[in-house]
């Protein structure tokens, strides 16, 4: 790739933070939360709000319904189940947080039946299908990049399965695809789609992003049981540009500054960028030893998820590379003590990459 864009915005090289999340923010977005107060009933407001969705609908590739929340991601994963309320939900889990949003659709008192892979397989959109034609479902649940496992799924063929087996609603949880891979709600016939803003839109944590279909919110308009993220007063106050209750408006002015970032590098260039860096992560780990959960080709754009060579220890290494001033995730619940994850999402660049690839080679020697 030979691209010019600094992704860090006058800090190249100098990325120490690798996390799956929450990701390394730019100083232009932290200093964009520093603006001073406005009332978000005012004009000033609705001038930052009007700028929003028209952006945010290139990052999420639809012309259709896109809405912010002052919420976490697990906030819209209930959001898609109450403004849905379906009877009887297909949750496709193959990961902790594929699993977390099947007990979330459990708690709200919707029956749910699990298509279940083992963590690091991708779903196969076949058993998908299969699952559908047996059983009347309203809504399938999806995780398109499991964060726990380092897994990208194939969400454009599994939505396709769901289309061509049911009339089931497709709901789909980006947080970790969004803007670093590509995800593309309108040529894929989704549903809903949800994200967080502390992945590879690179801002703080604590705001909410999702899509809404045309179907969808109509179904929402009869059915919903939301109140707090409920989908029409987000329709209804939009028109004003306006959120429904008070927003985290420092997200918001991040935001502001955080779209034309991205835009300005092409969302096709931001995907580009991720894949160069996913596919740097993959030749490092051959040629060192370390072996991926996922099988090649079903491998997030922007986590890596690693079992280490033999005779190092995942947990020792996360720590020995910290010592260093590199901080990347361990493993992830079952996988917490073998595995390390490395989250290479949102305004990385590739030097800063190199620097904590060689980071983590000498940590490797000094635990071997
Ligand atoms: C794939 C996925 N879904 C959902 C979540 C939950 O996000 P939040 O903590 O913002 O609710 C995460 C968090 O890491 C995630 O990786």
């Amino acid at each position: 790739m030979t691209s010019t864009f600094d992704p860090t915005g006058g800090q190249p090289g100098q990325v120490r933070f690798f996390l799956p999340g929450p990701a390394w923010v730019r100083g232009a977005v932290r200093q964009a939360m520093a603006h001073e107060a406005i009332g978000h009933r005012g004009k000033a407001f609705a001038d930052l709000y009007a700028r929003i969705p028209v952006r945010l609908q290139k990052v999420f590739r639809t012309q259709g319904f896109v809405f912010t929340t002052t919420s976490a991601a697990t906030g819209l994963w209930e959001a898609a189940l109450l403004n849905l309320m379906p009877e009887r939900v297909l949750a496709i889990v193959s990961g902790a947080f594929s699993e977390r949003w099947a007990a979330c659709a459990r708690d709200l008192g919707i029956a749910v039946d699990v298509l279940e892979s083992a963590w690091g397989a991708p779903v196969d959109p076949a058993d998908a299908r299969r699952a559908l034609g047996k059983v009347h479902y309203e809504a399938v649940t999806v995780v398109h990049s499991e964060t726990s496992t380092g897994t990208l799924n194939d969400l454009a063929g599994i939505a396709r399965a769901v289309r061509e087996a049911s009339d089931a609603f497709v709901l789909a949880d980006v947080v970790t695809s969004i803007a670093g891979s590509p995800v593309e709600c309108d040529a894929w016939d989704l549903d809903f789609a949800l994200s967080g803003s502390q992945k590879a839109l690179a801002l703080p944590p604590g705001l909410g992003v999702a899509f809404a279909s045309e179907r969808f919110r109509a179904r929402s308009r009869e059915r919903s049981r939301a109140h707090y993220l409920r989908l029409s007063e987000a329709e209804a106050f939009a028109e004003k540009h306006q959120t429904p209750y008070t927003p985290s408006t420092p997200h918001l002015f991040a935001l502001d500054v955080q779209l034309d970032h991205i835009l300005s590098e092409t969302i096709e260039g931001r995907w580009a960028r991720h894949d160069a860096l996913r596919r740097r992560v993959e030749s490092w780990a051959a040629e060192r030893g370390h072996t991926y959960a996922p099988p090649e080709g079903a491998r997030s754009w922007t986590v890596s998820c690693l079992t280490p060579r033999p005779g190092v220890s995942a947990e020792a290494l996360v720590a020995k590379v910290k010592d260093r001033g590199f901080t990347i995730g361990g493993g992830y619940g079952k996988w917490k003590a073998s595995t390390f994850r490395i989250g290479h999402m949102g305004d990385v660049d590739m030097a800063s990459l190199e620097a904590l690839l060689a980071a983590l080679d000498e940590s490797a020697e000094e635990v071997a």
